[in-house]
């Protein structure tokens, strides 16, 4: 059975790039996997007015259950409206490695799909996001593509690596596919470890040159930054202060965000952050309170720190708050 994720009530991703786009701003594109997630964000969403994306990975419909994740979503677009707020939302796959998943997610209500196929040759990226495209546009979904690779926890990002876009590509691809975004390479990274260094003031800056210059040859065209947690130090030092080992995390400071979402940056993806301070709030009820066992004991205060971190992120650093 197909569900279109119209009649769930979300929207697809073009008026709310191309709002972003005109306006200067980038939207959040949080992920979630569980109830509290989900809640901290369209609280933080509803109450700093912002639009938002729903992220949902690979490894989140496996942990979460496919049916569960769309009435969750669905509920989600109700409970919006019921905190007042008038907010598009839309429900996207996060590195759909197939067009079998991606099918599966348009035929499920999602609005939104990635094919990340970034690892493979050109053409064949290319050939692989084309068939996907072809498939989500008959049903009004977009679609976001990717082109370069992101350093994984591994690289030595601080030396120059062939893995960050090449601008030269970009007109081609975006010509070839018929993708509705794209994301780009320029120096994000995903998790928490991303770069190979001792202190947050010692990461390499991000490859504004490579934007600029991709800019120029899809001038208008909506640029997608994965990887773009800050990785939050305060939320490191609590998570190590109450019994957790994170050594030299470190993230991509809010400042050079905050200047990506100005440019053509319409989508910025935050993960660990949320995972950051989730920890760090539950570990440190558990110590306090080590008679504490009920989940609603240590979850709700991790949720109420999460919307805290999501607002901030809206009005501070996104630029998204305020626009609806
Ligand atoms: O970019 C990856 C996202 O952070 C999702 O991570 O695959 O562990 O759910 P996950
Ligand atoms: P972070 O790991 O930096 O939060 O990146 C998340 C992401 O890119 C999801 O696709
Ligand atoms: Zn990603």
């Amino acid at each position: 059975m197909t569900i279109s994720y119209k009649e769930l009530g979300f929207v697809n991703t073009k008026e709310m790039f191309a709002n972003a786009m005109k306006d200067g701003y980038a939207v959040p594109a949080y992920n979630f996997n569980n109830l509290e997630q989900l809640q901290a964000i369209i609280t933080a969403c509803a109450e700093s007015k912002s639009p938002v994306i729903l992220q949902v990975s690979k490894g989140a419909r496996n942990y979460a259950n496919g049916t569960l994740l769309r009435h969750l979503g669905r509920g989600a677009v109700e409970w919006a409206k019921e905190l007042g707020a008038n907010i598009p939302i839309a429900l996207h796959l996060d590195h759909g490695d197939s067009f079998e998943i991606c099918k599966e997610c348009v035929d499920a209500g999602f609005s939104s799909v990635m094919i990340d196929a970034s690892h493979l040759p050109f053409d064949e990226n290319v050939a692989l996001t084309k068939k996907v495209v072809e498939y989500a546009h008959q049903h009004d979904v977009t679609v976001e593509g990717e082109l370069g690779v992101l350093a994984g926890i591994e690289d030595d990002v601080v030396a120059e690596k062939s893995t960050y876009t090449n601008p030269e590509d970009v007109e081609d691809f975006v010509k070839k596919t018929g993708v509705d975004s794209l994301a780009i390479s320029i120096g994000t990274s995903h998790g928490a470890f991303k770069f190979k260094v001792s202190s947050p003031d010692e990461v390499p800056p991000l490859k504004f040159e490579i934007l600029e210059e991709i800019e120029k040859r899809i001038p208008g065209f909506p640029i997608v930054l994965h990887g773009a947690s800050s990785i939050d130090q305060t939320a490191v030092a609590e998570i190590n202060k109450y019994g957790g080992k994170m050594e030299n995390a470190v993230g991509i400071p809010e400042e050079q965000l905050r200047k990506a979402a100005k440019s053509a940056v319409c989508k910025i993806n935050i993960d660990s952050d949320g995972r950051l301070v989730m920890t760090a709030n539950v570990r440190k009820v558990l110590i306090e309170k080590p008679e504490e066992f009920d989940p609603r004991k240590y979850l709700g205060p991790a949720r109420d720190a999460l919307v805290e971190m999501y607002k901030n992120k809206n009005e501070n650093v996104l630029g998204s708050a305020g626009r609806y």
